[in-house]
C-alpha cells in the first residue's frame, strides 16, 4: 500500500483495525469521523475474474469518494491532470480518496478482489466527465 499520495484532491484514509487473532480482523470507519464527510451511498464491485478488467476511466465534478480493496489486490491509476499514480490497492485497513476532478481507472484485479466504496452523493449521471479530454479542459477551467 502507498504511503504518500501525490495527486490533487486525494488522500489516504486509514481505518481502526481490531485484530481478533485467530478470529479475524474488525475493520471500522464512521462517517464525519475517519471517513470525512455524511455516507449517502455505497457500492461494491466483485466477480473481477477478467485479469483484463478495466473501470472507471472517468472523474465527478462535485462527488466525494472513500475507495477501498477489503479483498484481494488491484490497481488504482490517479490523474489531476497534472500529475499520475498508480497505486497497489491491497489493505482493507486503507482507503483513497476520490475527490472531484480526479480521472481514477481500475485495473489488474486479483480474481478474489472486491472493492468497496463510500459515497457522499447519490447516484448522477449528470456528475460524471467520461471524456479525457473534456476532463482535462475542466480541470484548467
Ligand atoms: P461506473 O461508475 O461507470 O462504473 P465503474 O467506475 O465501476 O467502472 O458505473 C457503471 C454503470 O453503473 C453506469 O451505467 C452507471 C451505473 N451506476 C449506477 O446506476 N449507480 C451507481 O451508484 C454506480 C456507481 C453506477
Amino acid at each position: 500500500m502507498v504511503r504518500k499520495i501525490k495527486v490533487k484532491n486525494s488522500g489516504l484514509i486509514k481505518l481502526q483495525v481490531v485484530d481478533d487473532f485467530p478470529d479475524g480482523n474488525l475493520v471500522i470507519g464512521e462517517a464525519n469521523k475517519s471517513v470525512p464527510f455524511s455516507i449517502k451511498r455505497v457500492y461494491y464491485i466483485n466477480n473481477l475474474y477478467n485479469r483484463k478488467a478495466e473501470r472507471g476511466r472517468h472523474a465527478h465534478k462535485r462527488l466525494e469518494q472513500i475507495i477501498f480493496c477489503v479483498n484481494g489486490h488491484f490497481t488504482l491509476t490517479l490523474d489531476d491532470g497534472e500529475n499520475k499514480q498508480s497505486i497497489l490497492m491491497n489493505d482493507p485497513s486503507y482507503g483513497i480518496r476520490l475527490g472531484p476532478k480526479l480521472w481514477h481507472t481500475m485495473t489488474k484485479f486479483s480474481s478474489d478482489c472486491v472493492i468497496l466504496v463510500l459515497a457522499n452523493d447519490h447516484f448522477s449521471e449528470n456528475d460524471y466527465i467520461r471524456n479525457y479530454q473534456e476532463f482535462l479542459n475542466y480541470v484548467k477551467q
